[in-house]
């Protein structure tokens, strides 16, 4: 049985080549991933690159990366260690639109594969785009943030919890008590314990 990096590898490989939608055509790069297979235990899956992230082929080094990485320093949750980092889609929408569902499509397999390798004992769906993916409802993602969802992957059931994206709290200053910031740092409590 070959090794997560190997096989990590090896898919990040076919996945720098994929043009099964016309998203390849205007990338800079591919983002496949941030964070260590080896010792990662939670993933976190967002929606798809901004500018920065398909100039520099890294998810969530944006603002948003920058929001995302102070919440999870207050959760003591190790992005270097911890976490493993994907997107839903592996290529920037122009000009930073929700991703089509064919692109979405063209990037499963991808997607699934990558959960499959790093075996999380968590999965944050991340926004409502990464949370449709899995989950087939029509509640907003503000009413089910920080339940705890089964969801099968690749015949392997995973507990996945739902939490806002950091775009959304980037336009959502309060830090009171059950405002989105506070509910976020609650989620990414809650998922520490669950690897703990
Ligand atoms: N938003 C996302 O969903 N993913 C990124 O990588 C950056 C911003």
């Amino acid at each position: 049985m070959k090794n997560k990096k190997d096989l990590l590898q090896k898919l990040r490989l076919e996945c720098e080549q994929c043009k099964n939608c016309e998203l390849c055509f205007t990338r800079n790069n591919v983002v496949f991933a941030d964070g260590n297979p080896q010792s990662a235990s939670i993933i976190l899956i967002g929606e798809a690159p901004g500018e920065n992230e398909d100039l520099q082929g890294i998810p969530f080094i944006g603002r948003a990366g920058k929001l995302l990485n102070e919440f999870l320093s207050q959760a003591e949750i190790s992005r270097e260690d911890d976490l493993y980092i994907i997107n839903t889609v592996k290529c920037r929408p122009p000009k930073n639109r929700v991703p089509l569902d064919k692109e979405k499509d063209s990037c499963r397999d991808f997607l699934l594969s990558q959960v499959e390798i790093i075996n999380p004992k968590v999965i944050l769906l991340c926004g409502a785009t990464a949370l449709k993916s899995f989950i087939k409802t029509k509640i907003p993602i503000s009413k089910i943030r920080g339940d705890i969802f089964e969801i099968e992957i690749k015949d392997k059931k995973y507990s996945a919890i739902p939490i806002f994206h950091p775009s959304y709290l980037l336009r959502n200053h309060s830090v009171e008590p059950n405002s989105p910031r506070d509910l976020m740092l609650k989620d990414l409590k809650k998922a520490k314990e669950m690897i703990n």
